[in-house]
């Protein structure tokens, strides 16, 4: 293997779309010392209150702090809550130029209440219903601008299932990339039992690999590796999506990757030294590979980098990004 840090000086050339559902995370932070007279629950005692991008935004966030470019393709609702994620990512640097208004709907915001690092609560603000064909258009217009210009160099699909794709919708993002010679990797949503052909990485978690699978949950049993329902549902899943590489995220256990021209499975334990909040992982895990992947990694290596991006971000509270001075300093520990 080469060295791993190698690859993170060549994330500055590329600059990546990031299309799917766009979210505002909003954190309202304080103290609870006292049970509310009025019900059974705690009065929290706010100290301050914060917002940062989620969902796909958070992706594109995690692209940016990797020192890449990235172009946000999606929409936010007529709102003061869409006002602020569209100023959250220019402030992170990102091309907003592709950002839709949908005034059919809000803007999708995911409330945590948190009383010191424990959340007490989640408050999702959103409407699911799909997005409007002439909406669905303009976002594809706007990618294949950029991508027949030549100004992308990779497709990073971020399905949270609030209205954005269905099958034909991704089909089509997926083909116009695919003519413009630029690779596509999803994080799919379990709700969404598509095929969609072309894509060079799927990034499910376990849960959602087999919901997708069609198989019943199974949590995991030791070995990844030896874990013969996992490999069943990695294997229907190359089967009926034909990605050239699948990575099954494990929380705690790591990942694992399939690849098409591979026999077998290869798994990367966990990296992470603490834990304190594991959502938004699994966005690091995919801006990262799919940055590895452009920087010329192989998909194991690729795979590596990406664990140890989330093995720093698991142990951040809040939705988190990487950046790649953190990521080098942990790789180049390793390496
Ligand atoms: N409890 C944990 N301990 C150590 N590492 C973890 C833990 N949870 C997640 N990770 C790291 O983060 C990666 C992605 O986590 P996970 O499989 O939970 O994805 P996910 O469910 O898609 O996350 P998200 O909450 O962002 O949707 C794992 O492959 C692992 O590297
Ligand atoms: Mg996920």
């Amino acid at each position: 293997m080469n060295n791993l840090c190698d690859y993170l000086s060549e994330f500055p050339r590329f600059r990546v779309a990031v299309l799917g559902d766009l979210m505002l995370d909003r954190y309202i932070w304080g103290n609870a010392t006292r049970i509310s007279p009025e019900a059974p629950v705690p009065v929290v005692e706010v100290t301050r209150s914060s917002a940062v991008p989620g969902g796909a935004a958070n992706v594109a966030r995690n692209l940016l702090s990797l020192g890449a470019s990235a172009l946000a393709v999606g929409c936010i609702g007529c709102d003061q809550d869409g006002e602020e994620l569209r100023r959250l990512l220019e402030q992170a640097g990102a091309d907003i130029s592709a950002l839709q208004v949908d005034s059919d709907r809000p803007t999708t915001v995911k409330t945590r209440v948190l009383a010191g690092n424990q959340q007490v609560v989640r408050i999702d603000s959103e409407n699911k219903a799909e997005l409007a064909s002439a909406l669905r258009q303009k976002l594809l217009q706007s990618l294949q601008q950029e991508l027949q210009a030549g100004n992308i160099q990779a497709l990073i699909l971020e399905d949270y299932a609030k209205g954005v794709f269905d099958q034909e919708f991704m089909q089509a993002v997926c083909d116009c990339a695919r003519a413009a010679g630029v690779f596509t990797t999803l994080d799919p949503h379990p709700s969404h039992l598509f095929s969609v052909q072309g894509l060079k990485l799927m990034t499910p978690n376990r849960a959602e690999a087999f919901t997708l699978a069609g198989r019943p949950f199974q949590p995991s049993r030791g070995v990844p590796l030896e874990d013969q329902e996992l490999l069943r549902v990695g294997a229907i899943l190359m089967d009926v999506w034909q990605p050239k590489l699948l990575l099954i995220t494990l929380g705690a256990e790591g990942m694992v990757l399939f690849r098409r021209d591979a026999p077998r499975p290869y798994h990367i334990p966990t990296e992470a030294r603490q834990v304190f909040d594991v959502s938004g992982a699994g966005d690091t895990v995919m801006a990262t590979m799919t940055m590895a992947l452009l920087a010329g990694a192989c998909p194991e290596e690729a795979a590596r980098i990406a664990n140890a991006a989330a093995g720093v971000v698991v142990g951040y509270v809040g939705t988190a990004a990487i950046d790649a001075q953190t990521l080098r300093g942990r790789l180049c520990g390793q390496s």
